[in-house]
């Protein structure tokens, strides 16, 4: 299904290109990128993450960690997708796989994220196969993915203006307000002034809760671990986006109300024109996050 993109030139028709929106834990996170293949079984001879960590992500479906036509993964961020490439919570490497089979492939490719066996399993895995590919491990504490850390969130380990490109999919969705707002922060100080990124978030509208603090702008699902899944004041996200040094410059709307959204974001030095977020007028649905059999820090570990 295509969703309509609202934005101007820059941020490029429709950003997601597979929405697979039906429910289920193997399609939690709607997925970016190329539309994935009709047969089940794509053949590359790239590794495929086991399951159980595919799990993890929330996509289990081999098709979707593919790219089989060599398509731009991100068509919206256009060629910068071929320049230096920010995948901000790269999971276990489904984007990167798609990067990989890409043409051409991107100059760099750098996965961060914050659970220690997908990590490892992409650098044991994935980075051997194109020298411009690394992925770094981010130490920062998740309740479910990294309990053993201490800081709460780190600097990005990048220099400034290092990369074309940032995207960061189903990770703002996961991380809790000051995190957020650090995050913007720093994937906007890694990003080129004339780069581009595209973020998925969960939003909502504040105005009609009379008790939230101004400095009170998410809504949290889970008392036990925060990360499950973060849904922002809509307003707030223009407002921190700009306190960060970007711009909104493109919004889908979730296919499902009250899903993913994704939002392009340029650095505000660009200059470019900031959109009014539509309305969120999508079909009611169910997309509960997948429940797991075994804590997931110890998956890959
Ligand atoms: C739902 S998964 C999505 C993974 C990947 N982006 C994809 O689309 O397949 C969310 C990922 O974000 C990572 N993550 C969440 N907060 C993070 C943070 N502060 N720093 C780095 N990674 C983070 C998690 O460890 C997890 O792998």
């Amino acid at each position: 299904m295509l969703v309509q993109v609202i934005g101007p030139a820059g941020f490029r028709g429709a950003v997601v290109g597979a929405v697979t929106a039906s429910g289920g834990s193997s399609t939690w996170p709607l997925i970016l990128g190329p539309a994935p293949v009709d047969s089940p079984d794509v053949h590359t001879e790239i590794p495929l993450p086991p399951e159980e960590m595919r799990a993890l992500v929330g996509v289990i479906d081999p098709a979707l960690f593919d790219n089989p036509s060599g398509a731009n993964v991100v068509p919206d961020l256009g060629e910068l997708t071929s320049g230096a490439v920010l995948d901000f919570g790269s999971g276990c490497g489904r984007l990167a796989r798609q990067f990989l089979q890409q043409i051409p492939q991107p100059s760099r490719y750098a996965g961060v994220d914050l659970h220690a066996g997908m990590i490892r399993w992409c650098n044991e895995n994935l980075a051997p196969l194109a020298p411009q590919f690394s992925f770094v491990h981010h130490d920062v504490y998740n309740a479910g993915f990294n309990p053993s850390a201490t800081a709460a969130m780190l600097p990005l380990p990048f220099d400034n203006d290092a990369f074309d490109a940032v995207v960061a999919h189903s990770v703002f969705t996961h991380v809790v307000e000051e995190a957020a707002l650090h995050y913007l922060s720093e994937c906007a100080r890694v990003l080129k002034d004339d780069g581009g990124m595209l973020a998925t978030w969960f939003l909502f509208d504040k105005r009609p809760f009379p008790m939230l603090q101004a400095f009170q702008n998410a809504l949290y699902i889970n008392s036990k671990d925060p990360s499950n899944a973060v849904i922002f004041d809509r307003a707030w996200l223009r407002a921190a986006a700009a306190e960060a040094g970007l711009a909104v410059v493109g919004a889908t709307p979730p296919s499902v109300r009250g899903f993913h959204w994704t939002i392009g974001f340029a650095p505000l030095a660009a200059g470019r024109e900031e959109i009014v977020l539509p309305e969120d007028d999508a079909p009611f649905g169910s997309i509960p996050p997948p429940v797991l059999s075994v804590p997931a820090y110890t998956i890959g570990a």
